[in-house]
C-alpha cells in the first residue's frame, strides 16, 4: 500500500489518539491512583449497588485510593454469581495481582477465586468469607458474632417484663455472615427464652430449638431458612406482614425484634408500625446506614450497630499493599472456611442508639450533621 504524507500523519494521529483514550479508561469505575502502566493491580468486587452498605464501602474504597500508587478498578455483580465472575474475568485480563472481593453468594464464588488462584493473584476475601474452597488467602472483617450478640444483647436490655413477644429475622443463607450474625444473637437471646423473658413469636424452626444454646450449622440453617429476609427489603416487608397477620393479640402488644440489617430493618419497622395491636416495639440493625440513622433519631429504629467502613477499606488495602510490595500482610486470627484456616484481620464494632448517634457519627466525622433532621 502506498500512503503519501497526509495519510501518514492521519494514521499517526489515530495511534496517539489511541493511546490516549487507552490510558484514561483504565482507570474507569472507580479506578485511581497513578497506576504502575496501563494494566490495574488491585482488582475489587462489591455484591450490590442496591444496597447503601455496599455505595458507602464503594465510596471509602475511593477515599483511600485517591493517591495510592498502585491503580485499581472497582466493579459491582448486582447480586449474580454470573456477573461476579465475569467481573474476576475481566479484572484477571487486566493483569490484576491482588483481588479484593465480597461475594454474593459465598460458595459459589469459589469458581471466581479459583481461577484467579490459577493466575497466582491473592486473593482477599472483604467482609463475606468465600467458603469450601483454598483459593483465599486473606479475610478481612468485622466481628460478626459480636455484631450479632449486641443486637441480642440490646434487646435483652432493653425489653420490659416477661413473656416479650419475639420475632426473628436473618439475612441471606448463601452469606456467611448470616450464620455468624445469628449465631453471636442466638447465644444471648436462648437464655432469655429458656426463662420466659421473651417467647418466640415466628419461628417454629426456633421454637423447636429453644433449649439449645449451641446450635450447629445444620440447626442454624433450619432457623435462617425460615426466617430469612434474603437481605431483601420486600421480602422482609412480606415476611414481617405475614406473621403479623398470623399471630393473635397475645403475640403483639410490645415486642421484640431481631432484625439483620439497616435495610431491613426499617421495612420491618414500617409494618411494625402500621400495626395498631402493636403498641410498641424494640429493633435492632446494622451498618449505620444514613438512612437508619434517621429512623433512630426519629425513634423508628432502635439501635444499629456501627461497623466503621474506613478501617475495613484500610485493613484490605493494606493488606493488598503488603502483597503488591512483597511482605507478608499481618493478620489478627483465622477462620475456617470449610476448607481450612483462613488467615483474618478482624475489627470491632460499635452500637449506636438515639443516645450516642451524635457522639459516634457525627462527632467522630463520619456523617455530616446536616444530613439528618432532628439530631439533638
Ligand atoms: C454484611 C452486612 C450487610 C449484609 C447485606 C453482610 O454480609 O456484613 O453489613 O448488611 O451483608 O448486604
Amino acid at each position: 500500500m502506498r500512503m503519501n504524507f497526509k495519510g501518514f500523519l492521519f494514521l499517526m494521529v489515530l495511534a496517539l489518539f489511541t493511546m490516549v483514550a487507552a490510558a484514561c479508561n483504565s482507570g474507569e469505575e472507580g479506578g485511581s491512583g497513578s497506576g504502575s502502566g496501563s494494566g490495574v493491580d488491585v482488582g475489587i468486587v462489591l455484591p450490590t449497588k442496591d444496597e447503601p452498605r455496599w455505595v458507602q464501602d464503594e465510596q471509602r474504597f475511593k477515599d483511600a485510593l485517591a493517591d495510592s500508587e498502585y491503580s485499581t478498578e472497582i466493579l459491582f455483580s448486582q447480586g449474580s454469581s454470573a456477573k461476579e465472575k465475569e467481573n474476576v474475568e475481566a479484572l484477571l485480563n487486566k493483569g490484576i495481582k491482588v483481588l479484593i472481593i465480597t461475594p454474593h453468594d459465598g460458595a459459589a464464588a469459589a469458581a471466581a477465586v479459583e481461577a484467579a488462584k490459577k493466575d497466582d493473584v491473592t486473593v482477599i476475601a472483604y467482609d463475606r468469607l468465600i467458603t469450601d474452597t483454598d483459593a483465599v488467602d486473606y479475610y478481612v472483617t468485622f466481628d460478626s458474632l459480636a455484631v450479632g450478640a449486641a443486637q441480642a444483647q440490646y434487646l435483652v436490655d432493653n425489653a420490659e417484663g416477661t413473656g416479650v413477644p419475639l420475632y426473628l429475622y436473618a439475612g441471606a443463607s448463601s452469606d456467611n455472615n448470616a450464620f455468624l450474625f445469628f449465631q453471636g444473637a442466638w447465644e444471648v437471646l436462648q437464655p432469655k427464652i429458656a426463662d420466659g423473658t421473651f417467647k418466640i413469636a415466628n419461628s417454629s424452626e426456633a421454637e423447636a430449638l429453644k433449649d439449645t444454646k449451641e446450635l450447629d450449622r445444620d440447626q442454624l440453617s433450619k432457623i435462617i431458612g425460615q426466617v430469612t429476609t434474603n437481605w431483601d427489603p420486600n421480602e422482609s416487608k412480606n415476611k414481617a406482614q405475614t406473621h403479623l397477620t398470623s399471630v393473635g393479640d397475645d403475640m403483639k402488644g410490645n415486642v421484640a425484634i431481631l432484625a439483620p440489617n439497616d435495610g431491613t430493618a426499617r421495612s420491618i419497622a414500617d409494618v411494625f408500625g402500621s400495626d395498631s395491636a402493636v403498641t410498641d416495639y424494640l429493633i435492632t440493625g446494622q451498618d449505620a446506614e444514613k438512612a437508619s440513622i434517621q429512623y433512630v433519631i426519629d425513634e423508628k429504629q432502635s439501635m444499629t450497630v456501627f461497623k466503621d467502613v474506613r478501617t475495613l477499606v484500610e485493613d484490605a488495602m493494606g493488606m493488598a499493599v503488603e502483597v503488591l510490595d512483597g511482605n507478608e500482610p499481618e493478620t489478627t486470627g483465622s477462620y475456617d472456611n470449610g476448607a481450612g484456616d483462613v488467615k483474618a484481620k478482624q475489627t470491632d464494632v460499635i452500637v449506636v442508639d438515639k443516645e450516642n448517634v451524635k457522639a459516634e457519627l457525627i462527632d467522630s466525622g463520619y456523617y455530616e450533621a446536616g444530613d439528618f433532621t432532628g439530631l439533638e
